[in-house]
């Protein structure tokens, strides 16, 4: 039977099998970025259309034809976030949030929105971690922020990933960098595809998102920022390069490495993986330090990174088994009177802490037990009207099979202690 609705194409659900894994993702990235100092901030999905085309750039993929965008009645045009740090910063921006200085760190958690084709590890509704720090100009942030990144990596025991390191320049080197670039790239522009052509017009770095392999090959021999860089991008990219040395990170040097964004300035980094085909990146990152100035606030410099929750998950499945559904304990009831003490003592169970659950739907002992077992609890206590007169049940513990007469109310403190 084909289903009636189903889920808009891209867009997945996380069924309960799953969440656990996300909700381990999430806990960690939490635990980790508060660990460095970071608070959390919640910007909205919705955001003006203007805000993204500003930020991520006008002549980038993802503003030219990935968005969500639509207006209602007189209000719009509204675009879902394709990102995060758009929002971010202009929450920043609006709350002066500058002032306060338990706001330089901030991290968010949540899903975004990009028009692609979908495939393995990519889709149209996806969900990111992102940190931003705010006001912080020298490498110690941008090394501290990385270091931060892997060790979130490390503590998820992620299989395979590679850093991979670059720096875009600044306005001081970046516009002879274009020039040179733009001249390489005329130069062979018959080689090229019609959208490196146009994009070699109109915004030079961006044929390095170029996928199709002619237009890779001829990159290869493209001229660098790293040949090019004015002497404060270089003390800037060394310093990064050392604290990475000094806490023992490896990176490559990736010199064709330009993110999909138009914001970035000097140091940009992604972490690869071999081990998800053609999505090989788990999150990238860089700094932005003329961002917060170019959407209206005071010139402020930032760094920050988003790691992608899916493409982890993915990851994450290949290393570890997939946890089994577990409870602790579950009360098979018999007979109204003994349901109710059951409910009672479910209630003294969590009040401890303890997860449990009671039937609430009439059944059979047997099917109770049966239930039981699917729910992977450990112990069941069995209560029926016969136990109740005696004051005390029975509780098995299910991987044993063993059974023994636990009195009603040294129930909780019995199972506290076996726990
Ligand atoms: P981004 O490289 O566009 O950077 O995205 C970061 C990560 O999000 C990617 O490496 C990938 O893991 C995941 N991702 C992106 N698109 C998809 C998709 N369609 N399906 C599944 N996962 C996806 C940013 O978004 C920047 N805002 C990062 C940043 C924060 N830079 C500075 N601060």
């Amino acid at each position: 039977m084909a289903d009636k609705y189903r889920s808009i194409r891209g867009m997945a659900d996380i069924l309960p099998g799953e969440a656990k894994l996300w909700q381990r993702v999430e806990a960690a990235a939490r635990r980790v970025f508060e660990l460095y100092g970071f608070r959390e901030i919640r910007v909205p999905l919705l955001e003006p259309t203007e805000l993204f085309a500003r930020s991520i750039g006008e002549t980038t993929d993802i503003v030219e034809k990935e968005m969500y965008t639509f207006s209602v009645g007189t209000s719009g045009p509204y675009t879902l976030r394709p990102e995060a740090t758009a929002g971010v910063v202009r929450s920043y921006i609006q709350h002066r949030l500058h002032l306060d200085p338990a706001a330089r760190k901030l991290y968010t958690l949540g899903p975004m929105f990009r028009h692609e084709r979908p495939q393995k590890g990519r889709y149209r509704q996806f969900h990111q971690v992102n940190a931003e720090m705010f006001g912080y100009p020298g490498p110690r942030a941008d090394g501290e922020l990385i270091v931060m990144l892997m060790s979130l990596l490390g503590e998820l025991e992620v299989p395979d990933a590679r850093l991979h390191l670059n720096t875009l320049g600044c306005p001081e080197c970046r516009p002879d960098f274009k020039e040179e670039l733009a001249r390489f790239l005329k130069a062979r522009a018959k080689e090229l595809c019609k959208d490196c052509r146009r994009r070699a017009k109109s915004n030079p770095l961006r044929v390095f998102d170029c996928k199709k392999e002619t237009c890779q090959a001829i990159l290869k021999g493209a001229p660098t920022v790293l040949d090019m860089m004015c002497p404060g991008c270089r003390d800037h990219f060394e310093g990064v390069k050392s604290i990475l040395e000094k806490a023992g990170i490896g990176y490559r040097l990736d010199p064709y490495l330009v993110r999909g964004l138009d914001y970035y300035t000097r140091t940009a980094f992604e972490v690869k993986t071999d081990m998800l085909g053609a999505q090989d990146a788990l999150g990238g990152g860089g700094r932005y330090d003329l961002l917060v100035k170019e959407l209206g606030g005071p010139s402020t410099p930032a760094v920050g990174f988003a790691l992608g929750v899916e493409r982890l998950i993915l990851l994450l499945k290949k290393a570890v088994k997939e946890e089994a559904p577990g409870l602790s304990v579950y009360l098979a009831l018999l007979g109204d009177d003994a349901w109710d003490a059951g409910f009672e003592l479910a209630r003294g169970l969590r009040r401890e802490g303890i997860d449990c659950e009671v039937p609430l739907d009439a059944r059979s002992l047997k099917s109770q037990l049966r239930y039981a077992d699917k729910l992977g609890a450990r112990y069941v206590f069995i209560l029926g009207e016969e136990e109740l007169s005696r004051g005390a049940g029975t509780l098995k513990e299910m991987a044993t099979g063993l059974q023994e007469d636990v009195r009603v109310e040294d129930l909780v403190d019995f199972i506290k202690k076996r726990l």
